[in-house]
This record gives C-alpha cells, structure tokens and sequence, in this order.
C-alpha cells in the first residue's frame, strides 16, 4: 500500500510515544521506508533502539553524532520524504512549529520540510484547549499542516477529556488517505451542513429530530477523498469521521450552525447543506430545568430559526456552487424546485419519505437530483455511494477554470 513512499516520522516527548511504535510497525508493514526523527525529550519515553530496529534506520535525534561528529542534515531529510508524518506533536513542538522555533533536529527538519505535514498533537485536556495551543493549531493550519485530531477520553494525568493521541491505526489510515486518494478537488473548499440541530428549552431538555448525519458525513468523506478542503458543520452525532481533510466544526443550535455556516460560506467554492435545522426554537430557554409539579399543560412559543441554505445563497457569489437536501412526503418535484429558486441553490438533492430504506437514520437513500434544467432519479444505494454520485452531479455545476 505504500511501497516506494519515503517518510519522516518525527516523535516528540509525550507519553503517547509508545503508540507510535505501532505506528512505524504499520507503516514498515505497508512498504513505507520510514527515518525517525526523535526530539531528545522523546528519547525519555522510547528507546531509539526499539525505534531503530522495526525502520531499520538508525534514528536521528542530534545534529551531530556525538563521537564521530558527523553532521546530520535536516536539508537532506526534508528534500528525501513524501511525507513527514509527527506523531506524537506535543505543544510544545507545536508552538515551536508555529513560531519558527529551530533548536532540536525534528523542528528544523519540519522548517526544511518540502514535502507535506502531517501531526498528531497529543497533550492534557487544559493545554489542548489552552488558547495558546489553539492560537498555534490554526497558525499550522493555516500554514497548510494536516491535522489527525486527538481524541477524547481518559488521559495519562487521570483527567478524562480531549487530547489523548489518535489510535496508530486512524493516524495510518490519514497517511494511506494522504497517498492514494485522488487529487482532483485539490484546492476546492467545501463546506457542509450535517446533522440534527438541538434546540434548548433548559439545562437538560431540547427539541430535536432524528437526522443521523450520515448523509453529510458521508459527503464530507467523498469530497475529501477527491483532495478538497473541506469544513463540515456538524450538528450533535454519534458517528465520527477521521479524514485529515475534514475540519469539524461541532454547533448545538440553528443559531450556532447559521454563524459557523456564514463564516466558512465566504471562502467556499461549493456549499452543501445537509443538515436538519430546527424550523423553530423555544423563544425562551430557561436557566433551570423546568419543574413539573403542580403544571398539568403547557405551551412553549417557538420563533423561527433563520434558513442557512437561503441565508448562504443570498450571499452566493459568482462561481460558487451551492445544493440543499429536499426530504418530502408527497409531490417531491414540486417542493425541490420552490426550493431551488427560494435557496438561490443549483441543485436539490430529494428524497421522499415514501421510498423504503430512504431518508434519515438509514445507512441507504434513493434521490433524485434536480437541478435548474434536469431531474436525474437514482436506484437506492448505500449513501457512500450515493454521496459519489452527489459529487459527480455538482462538478458538472462547477465552473470551467
Ligand atoms: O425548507 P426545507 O427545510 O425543506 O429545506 C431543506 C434544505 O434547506 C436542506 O438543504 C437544509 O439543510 C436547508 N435548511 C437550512 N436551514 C434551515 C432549514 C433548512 O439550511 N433553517
């Protein structure tokens, strides 16, 4: 799977430096030929003879090996790799990364890096969601670094929380990712609106639906596979998504899914919002949960959520494509085309709730893809598939360049 590609796989300090000795396993497995680059406080956690032996390189940690004082040169490292691949990044590394920072060899090879980055930041609850390491998450961003996104739960300080490293397997997975999908949507950013939107009524109650989010989800991972840039606005879900051209951003409310919808719109090149926003909010959301006692009836005063499909197509520049999702009962046709005029969208992607094995919550759906001119039905199909077929239909929306 990956014979012939050349990585560097830098390891920092951090507890989590265990796990990448599977990492390199899969790696060496894969036919990768793999130079680890250590910073000297990773050595305290990893032996560089266990590295050593599983790439069969020897490891490189100094700048100069202390009894022959050979040189080792970082230019040439970073002129060898397809890839550098950090795991664990620490924050440490990672403000040294964002601020330009050359004292150990992994930081200098990463400014001599010609080839593509790739990190695993790994680190406590409190520093992962410290401002600072923010601030410098979205400067390497920025700077074009991939991100494998650490994962939550129990930490080796005992707290439990986000930061923990992601697993050896997921962080390959993102590496196979990086090599064979196709390129075709390089620099194209996509946006995308999936999941239900919970809508408050007190600290422990909410009006929701049943959307899954597996359609937008599924979307999100076909555009990356294509090479796109893609920021995936996601209501709350159970179902996760690893790709390292994904950037997730989780919202609660309408309200908040409208401002995160907005803010990536501007940028976007293609638009697509799956979500099942919430018509209607409790124009009132108590502080403390409500009580029953003595309460027999009760009304709750809805306000109307603003439409993020219709608000981003107000705002439609030329060029940009935008498509809405129709989920109907009865004269499906109809309703998409309103919509497609209401939206300001270029495509309605419809499914009737009459269809078996079509709609939310399902793992299949059946469309029929209406555009200004065209209706196009498709046969039921697993929704990966179908997100494929989605894909195709919008590039054809897709300007020439
Ligand atoms: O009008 P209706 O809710 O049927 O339209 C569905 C389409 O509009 C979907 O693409 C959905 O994501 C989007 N929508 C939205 N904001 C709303 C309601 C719907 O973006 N408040």
């Amino acid at each position: 799977m990956l014979q012939g590609k050349k990585i560097v796989l830098g390891i920092c300090g951090g507890i989590a430096a265990y796990k990448t000795v599977s990492l390199l396993r899969l790696l060496v497995k894969a036919g990768a030929e793999v130079q680890v680059v250590m910073t000297p406080a990773a050595k305290e956690f990893i032996t560089p003879v266990t590295l050593s032996s599983l790439s069969r390189k020897p490891v490189v940690s100094e700048f100069f090996t202390a009894n022959t004082g050979e040189w080792h040169s970082h230019v040439d490292l970073g002129l060898w790799a397809d890839l550098m691949v950090i795991a664990p990044a620490t924050a440490s590394t990672i403000g040294k990364m964002a601020n330009g920072i050359a004292d150990n060899m992994l930081v200098t090879t990463y400014l001599s890096a010609r080839e593509p980055v790739m990190i695993a930041p790994a680190m406590d609850f409190d520093m992962y969601l410290h401002p600072t390491t923010r601030r410098n998450l979205a400067t390497l961003q920025a700077d074009g670094v991939m991100m494998v996104e650490a994962e939550a739960g129990e930490l080796a300080s005992g707290l439990q929380g986000k930061g923990r490293m992601a697993e050896p397997e997921v962080i390959f997975d993102h590496i196979l990712h990086f090599f064979n999908d196709s390129k075709e949507l390089a620099g194209k950013k996509v946006l995308i609106t999936a999941g239900p939107t919970h809508e408050r009524l007190d600290p422990v109650r909410f009006i929701g639906n049943y959307s899954s989010g597996k359609m937008g989800y599924a979307l999100a991972e076909e555009f990356a596979s294509r090479g796109a840039e893609v920021t995936l606005v996601s209501g709350p879900v159970s179902i996760s998504t690893s790709h390292a051209g994904i950037k997730r951003v989780d919202v609660g409310s309408a309200l908040e899914m409208d401002a995160a919808a907005r803010s990536a719109f501007a940028d976007c090149d293609i638009a697509v919002f799956a979500a099942a926003v919430a018509d209607y909010r409790p124009a009132m959301a108590a502080d403390a949960k409500i009580k029953r006692e003595g309460v027999e009836t009760m009304d709750i005063r809805l306000v109307r959520n603003p439409d993020i499909a219709a608000g981003c197509g107000a705002l439609k520049r030329e060029g940009q494509v935008t498509v809405g999702f129709a989920l109907e009962t009865d004269d499906g046709v109809k309703a998409a085309k309103a919509k497609l005029r209401n939206k300001n969208l270029d495509m309605v992607v419809l499914n009737t709730l009459k269809d078996a094995g079509a709609g939310f919550a399902c793992d299949t759906n059946k469309v029929t893809i209406i555009s200004k001119n065209d209706a196009k039905s498709f046969p039921l199909k697993p929704k990966k598939e179908v997100a494929s077929d989605i894909v195709n239909e919008i590039l054809h929306c897709l300007p020439n360049e």
